[in-house]
């Protein structure tokens, strides 16, 4: 194969070697169940309990707050459902937003048949969820708020040490799917009042399958997974033991550095999007415009459906996605895209590029110079394009 630049970082990111040189001997060496009491199982034992331990510290949480699940989809229907059902007597209402991941609004959709009433809140024209409304839509059988960190598809960071102060004054519990955030923004869980917290270790070089759970100490929940011991009791299954140990190493080494690794990647991020803006005309940024996660780039070519536009990236040797991963293979426009106001007819032509500790100003330029290439040729097809141009 030729030149090939990888920048969907946000649909997932490749293992890094020194993370797959902690995961192989648990699987072949030392391959001991960690529940087993000989030597063989303490080791793994000890092994899932030092990730914990990075775990929890990367996000300033206790070590017994930590609980490893199979990603970061099973994090989230586990922080809806288990909080749901564990304080139905309480209330049944919980409130979220409408640019969620499907982890989330798929599971809230769920619940809405098990009888609980959900609102999705929307979102200003960058994605951001309006503090006001949110304080508005809480009653006295509010049990839950769970609104993501950043966004998945266009970046946006949320204010999440307001909502959790609003959650906290009201004895309401708030959850974030952090799965975008871990790894690349720090997060102290005391100071951002977050009682629960999703997590994916393949978003941080980190391997695919693992996530955890962050469960502040006291918050009622029922398990998802019921079976054997377990996770103290409340996460069945043998443990995966080589993935927890990489998403340990892959945690540490996420926040080794993060400010100089952040910087290189807004730098990288911007001179994308001053590039695209620059070369080419009928362009429109998605998200927010500095609030936003630091390798995230989004955009919308009007006059070109997306998934044209991937397939000759593809072709290019250039992997980016429109849309979030799930979603891309559809041809139904992003609901994120949507819910901050966009037409169909624009959101058909998004395109997300998710720079990565990998990538280079060099594939930046490379990306660039394809795009004008082949966003001028799928335009020279647009009959409507070719009618903007005369009026022009
Ligand atoms: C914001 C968000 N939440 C949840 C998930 C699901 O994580 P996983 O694929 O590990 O189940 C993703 C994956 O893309 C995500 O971006």
């Amino acid at each position: 194969m030729g030149k090939y630049v990888y920048m969907d970082n946000s649909a997932t990111t490749p293992v890094k070697q020194e993370v797959l040189d902690e995961m192989l001997p648990y699987f072949t060496e030392k391959y001991g169940n960690p529940s087993s009491i000989y030597t063989l199982g303490s080791q793994s034992r000890n092994a899932v309990e030092i990730s914990r331990e990075k775990v929890a510290k990367a996000l300033n949480a206790k070590t017994n707050e930590i609980f490893f699940t199979a990603g970061g989809s099973e994090a989230d229907n586990w922080a809806l459902k288990g909080v749901a059902y564990a304080n139905r007597k309480k209330g049944n209402h919980i409130i979220t937003s409408k640019i969620e991941h499907h982890g989330i609004l798929h599971t809230c959709e769920y619940l809405e048949k098990q009888g609980f009433r959900i609102t999705y809140l929307d979102v200003d024209e960058y994605g951001i969820i309006d503090l006001k409304e949110l304080e508005k839509t809480i009653t006295d059988e509010t049990i839950l708020i769970s609104i993501m960190f950043a966004n998945n598809e266009i970046g946006t960071i949320q204010p999440i040490k307001e909502i959790g102060r609003i959650a906290k004054d009201k004895g309401i519990y708030f959850h974030t799917d952090a799965v975008q955030a871990v790894g690349h923004i720090k997060i102290d869980v005391d100071e951002l009042n977050i009682d629960l917290l999703s997590l994916a270790a393949h978003k941080f070089y980190g391997p695919k399958g693992v996530g955890a759970l962050y469960i502040r100490q006291g918050v009622k929940i029922d398990p998802l997974i019921s079976g054997g011991a377990q996770e103290r009791n409340r996460r069945a299954g043998t443990e995966n033991v080589p993935g927890i140990v990489g998403m340990g190493k892959a945690i540490e080494l996420a926040y080794e550095n993060l400010d100089e690794k952040n910087d290189k990647l807004i730098r990288l991020r911007d001179r994308m999007i001053n590039k695209i803006f620059d070369k080419i005309d009928h362009v429109r940024l998605n998200g927010h415009p500095t609030n936003r996660l630091p390798g995230n780039v989004n955009v919308c070519f009007e006059f070109i459906e997306g998934e044209s536009l991937l397939l000759s990236l593809d072709m290019a040797g250039i992997a980016g996605s429109s849309g979030s991963a799930c979603t891309s293979g559809t041809l139904e426009p992003s609901h994120v895209l949507l819910a901050i106001g966009l037409p169909h007819e624009i959101a058909h032509g998004s395109l997300r590029l998710s720079l990565g500790d990998f990538n280079t100003e060099e594939e930046v330029d490379y990306v660039v110079e394809k795009l004008i290439e082949i966003v001028a040729r799928l335009r020279s097809m647009s009959p409507l394009y070719e009618k903007v141009k005369e009026v022009k």
